[in-house]
């Protein structure tokens, strides 16, 4: 495991892009005075599940949303398959059609049948025959469990089904990676367990994953690695054992225990290595 000191002062931008499915250098994003992400370094191999942890407005969304381009970063470099995504001359479309984004809310078209909201973009952005959509279609939704509701509405779903719909309209569009924030955070607790499946069976595909989650269990039965993050920078990462189970740093404490124990703050360790 890596306790990562990150401060902007030291941080380093790297011109070469390398086999990473994400890497992100030295990535700053302000919105105004407020500076949300204060030097990111952090990669995701290809095949590679990662789950992002922290306390509320550490940055997580803004960190996904900067790589697939939904902010733009206010300093650093970000590549995405080796493309670099902060170039200028960057073909933004291209790129966001490479990743998939699944939200807290669904977002699906509400007039729309289940079959037409997965169709639609496969249409018309990757111009495919309406033969062609619907047959990915199909097969997406036989993916996440509900081939039986392609004629239904978004209204007639469940949270968690029109969550795997809204994951199957992403599988829909072949995309090299996913990235998830926060997919169950909306839903009811008897929910959840449908969506972390689907969200398991792709990792077990081998699917690239970048998830900013709450669910804990999650994150320590399906992440190759689990980055915690606070204040903007990424204060610890490491195999989900690791970082779940011992973290090092008292920051990633306190959060885990107010998370695992919601009520109770972690004691702090006198003989902690990482306190300054
Ligand atoms: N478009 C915006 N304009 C101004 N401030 C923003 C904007 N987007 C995010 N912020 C601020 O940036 C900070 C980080 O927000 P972000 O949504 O990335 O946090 P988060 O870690 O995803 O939190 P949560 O767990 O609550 O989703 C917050 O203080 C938030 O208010
Ligand atoms: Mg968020």
């Amino acid at each position: 495991m890596k306790v990562i000191p990150q401060t902007s002062s030291q941080v380093e931008v790297v011109s070469t892009a390398s086999d990473a499915a994400i890497e992100v250098r030295s990535l700053h994003k302000s919105f105004g005075a407020l500076e949300v992400l204060k030097g990111i370094e952090f990669h995701v191999d290809p095949g590679e599940v990662v789950c992002v942890i922290g306390p509320s407005g550490s940055g997580k969304s803004t960190l996904l949303r900067c790589i697939n381009l939904l902010e733009t970063p206010t300093r650093g470099k970000i590549w995405v398959s080796g493309q670099d995504v902060t170039d200028p001359d960057v073909d933004i479309d291209a790129v966001r059609r490479s990743i998939g984004m699944v939200f807290q809310q669904f977002n699906l078209f509400p007039h729309l049948s289940v079959l037409e909201n997965l169709t639609i973009a496969q249409r018309r952005v990757l111009r495919r025959s309406r033969s062609e959509a619907d047959a990915v279609a199909r097969a997406n939704l036989e993916r996440v469990g509900l081939a039986d509701k392609m004629t239904a509405y978004p209204a007639q779903l469940s949270g968690g089904q029109a969550q795997r719909a809204a994951i199957a309209r992403s599988l829909s569009m072949g995309p090299d990676l996913m990235l998830f924030d926060e997919p169950t955070s909306a839903l009811d607790p008897e929910l959840v367990g449908d969506v972390l499946e689907v969200m398991r069976g792709l990792a077990a595909e081998g699917m690239t994953m970048m998830v900013v989650t709450h669910e804990m269990s999650f994150a320590r039965e399906v992440a190759d690695r689990v980055v915690f993050m606070d204040d903007g920078i990424i204060v610890e990462e490491g195999r989900p054992e690791a970082v779940l189970g011992a973290p090092q740093h008292p920051r990633t404490r306190d959060f885990l225990a107010r998370v695992l124990n919601p009520g109770h703050r972690a004691p702090p360790l006198a003989s902690d290595p990482t306190i300054a």
